[in-house]
Formats: structure tokens, C-alpha cells, sequence
């Protein structure tokens, strides 16, 4: 079975949740681990789980404004500045890829501790885009949580690992795939 993993991250925390999900797909079978801005419309191909995530900007998914902001910071503040550039975003992806045929998907993003009323969540939109471009949503959308200084909050590997262990277990293995 084939795992395509697509994510986003400017600090690099959502590229460390992928890569957890990646490490646990890969007892599954092949995985492709693609930033969004080298992703394609034919990424999904052959895909028999799509796993689509990023940080959570303005209560949502990033923009290429707010991308190039939280770059600007961690260049004057010297956050922890992951390996991306500002170049394109999840929405980009979006834009360019096509219908799918019902392939199973999961959102995942990340967000600041605290009350989703106040931090808000990119995987909802996430979640909505993948429903728009005809994937099916076998999870619900999960956030995995950084503390005020842009760091994963401790015990969120774990988390991203157990999540996804439990979308293998619960929507694939039981579907036979
Ligand atoms: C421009 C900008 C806007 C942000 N807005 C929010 C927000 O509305 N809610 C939130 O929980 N976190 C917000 N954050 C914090 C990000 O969610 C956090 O930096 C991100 O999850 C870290 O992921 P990354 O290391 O993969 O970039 C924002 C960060 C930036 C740079």
C-alpha cells in the first residue's frame, strides 16, 4: 500500500509530524513525503492514503503573505527556522490538482496550545479542500500543538504517530487496504 504525504511548514514542527507519520507509514508500505511547493497534480497518483498537512496561520491555512511573515520573524527573532522557502503553499497545491475517485485522506495541521475557539485550525479547511477534490476524509481533522516559543509541545510525535497508527488500524486494515 502506498502512503503520499503532503505538508507545509515555514518553522519546521509540521515537517517533524509528517515525518512521524511518515516513519509509521512505512511499516505499511511505500511513502512519498512531499513539501507542498514540489507537489504536483499527478503527486496523488496511485495513492491509496493521502496525508495533507500545515501550520495553522490566521486561524487557517497559510497564505504566501503569511508565509513570508513568519519567515521575516524567524530570520529577526532566530526561531528554529525550518528548511522551507516562501514558495508554494497547500492552497497552491489545491489549485492545481484535479479530481480524485473517492482515495482515502486525512488533515492534519499544526496550531499554538490552546482553545481551537481562539487558535482556530488549518486542517478544517484542509479537511474541506480534500472533501471538494473528491478524496474521502477516513479521519478527522488533528491538530498537533506547539508551544509560544514554535516548538513541538512534548508528547506530540508520539500523538502523530498514534494517530496515524489508528487510521491504518480502523479505516484500512478493516477496508482490506
Ligand atoms: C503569520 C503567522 C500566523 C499565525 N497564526 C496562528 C493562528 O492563528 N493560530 C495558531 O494557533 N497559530 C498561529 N501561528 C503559529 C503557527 O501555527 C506555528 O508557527 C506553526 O504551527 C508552526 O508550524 P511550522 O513549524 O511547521 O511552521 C501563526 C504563525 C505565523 C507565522
Amino acid at each position: 500500500m502506498k502512503t503520499v504525504i503532503i505538508y507545509e511548514s515555514v518553522y519546521g514542527n509540521t515537517q517533524l509530524v509528517a515525518e512521524e507519520l511518515a516513519g509509521v507509514a512505512r511499516e505499511h508500505g511505500d511513502v512519498d513525503l512531499v513539501r507542498a511547493e514540489e507537489a504536483g497534480a499527478g503527486t496523488v497518483g496511485g495513492a491509496d492514503l493521502v496525508l495533507v498537512g500545515g501550520p495553522t496561520h490566521l486561524h487557517g491555512m497559510s497564505t504566501r503573505a503569511t508565509r513570508q511573515s513568519g519567515l521575516a520573524s524567524a530570520d529577526t527573532d532566530d526561531e528554529p527556522l525550518g528548511p522551507d522557502v516562501p514558495g508554494a503553499g497547500l492552497r497552491d497545491w489545491f489549485r492545481l490538482s484535479g479530481r480524485v475517485d473517492g482515495t482515502a485522506a486525512a488533515a492534519f495541521d499544526t496550531r499554538l496550545d490552546g482553545s481551537e475557539l481562539l487558535t482556530g485550525r488549518a486542517s478544517v479547511g484542509i479537511g474541506r479542500r480534500l472533501r471538494h477534490h473528491g478524496f474521502t476524509e477516513v479521519a478527522a481533522p488533528r491538530s498537533f500543538l506547539v508551544t509560544l516559543e514554535n516548538r513541538l509541545v512534548s508528547g506530540e510525535r508520539e500523538r502523530a504517530r498514534e494517530w496515524v497508527a489508528s487510521v491504518f488500524e480502523s479505516h484500512l486494515v478493516d477496508a482490506g487496504g
